[in-house]
């Protein structure tokens, strides 16, 4: 392809999250690699929940499966990947057991007509029980902002990575991600377009608003046995200068219909 060609190309992005290690789905597992393989992706982007319990086994799976991607991953980390039965490691050292993936943890991805930012929502103990929602801790969302002005006259789309979404899914409940409010609609004002996220294992899609300021989410299913309501799948993520669009993809439908085709 020429340059001007690979210029025009739209970015591909694999969003996948919440593949919970420990009680993943190996058919949905194996149908998303061969679709790496197949669809060579810009990045693949996993908004985290990658192990079900942090336990060692788990990780050493998952490590395997991002190493076999021939594309850029950025994992976002999620609240199932810190330890619970090692509370000083938790508190210490909380990611220590990504291990070789720690380089993709919060990596910002570079493409061509968009640039993917990191926010961790996620923290080792908060004021309430369970510790699994998210919380907006104003250093880290601090950075992200700090990121988002310095790219304030790049021309790309501008995405910002993290577990929890930071909205409740309709404007009349409770809002589970402490600080969620705060922190759409610093992002949205910061010039950001997008944020994609995990957590809540069903694939969004929606445009939302919070003080003036609208701004996309795009959330992913989830490769697991945990199933809330859909069954697993990812989203396919194609961004052109002026357009992001998002397509859930459901593995195990697709293979269905190939094995009914046959
Ligand atoms: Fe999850
Ligand atoms: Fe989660």
């Amino acid at each position: 392809m020429s340059e001007a060609g690979a210029q025009a190309a739209p970015d591909r992005i694999m969003h996948v999250s919440d593949v919970h290690f420990g009680v993943e789905n190996p058919a949905a597992m194996d149908a998303f690699a061969a679709s790496v393989e197949e669809l060579q992706p810009d990045a693949v982007i996993c908004t985290g929940d990658i192990t079900q319990r942090a336990f060692h086994g788990q990780w050493d799976a998952a490590r395997k499966w991002f190493a076999a991607f021939d594309a850029p991953v950025m994992v976002m980390p999620g609240n199932h990947d810190m330890p619970y039965g090692n509370l000083l490691e938790r508190f210490r050292d909380p990611y220590k057991r990504f291990g070789s993936l720690e380089d993709a943890v919060g990596r910002e991805i570079s493409l061509r007509h968009a640039v993917i930012v990191p926010l961790d929502t996620n923290v080792t103990a908060q004021w309430r029980w369970p510790w699994s929602d998210g919380v907006i801790k104003q250093r880290k969302l601090d950075a992200t902002l700090e990121r988002l002005g310095e790219l304030a006259d790049d021309p790309r789309m501008k995405i910002v990575a993290c577990h929890h979404p930071l909205l409740p899914a309709t404007d009349d409940r409770k809002n589970p991600t402490i600080r969620g409010d705060m922190a759409f609609a610093a992002l949205a004002r910061a010039g950001a377009n997008a944020v994609m996220s995990g957590h809540v294992h069903v694939p969004f899609d929606l445009t939302r608003s919070r003080e003036g300021h609208a701004m996309r989410m795009i959330g992913a299913g989830t490769l697991s046995r945990r199933l809330r309501g859909a069954e697993p799948s990812w989203n396919l993520v194609t961004i052109t200068p002026d357009r992001i669009a998002v397509e859930p993809q459901y593995p195990l439908e697709q293979m269905t219909e190939l094995e009914t085709t046959r």
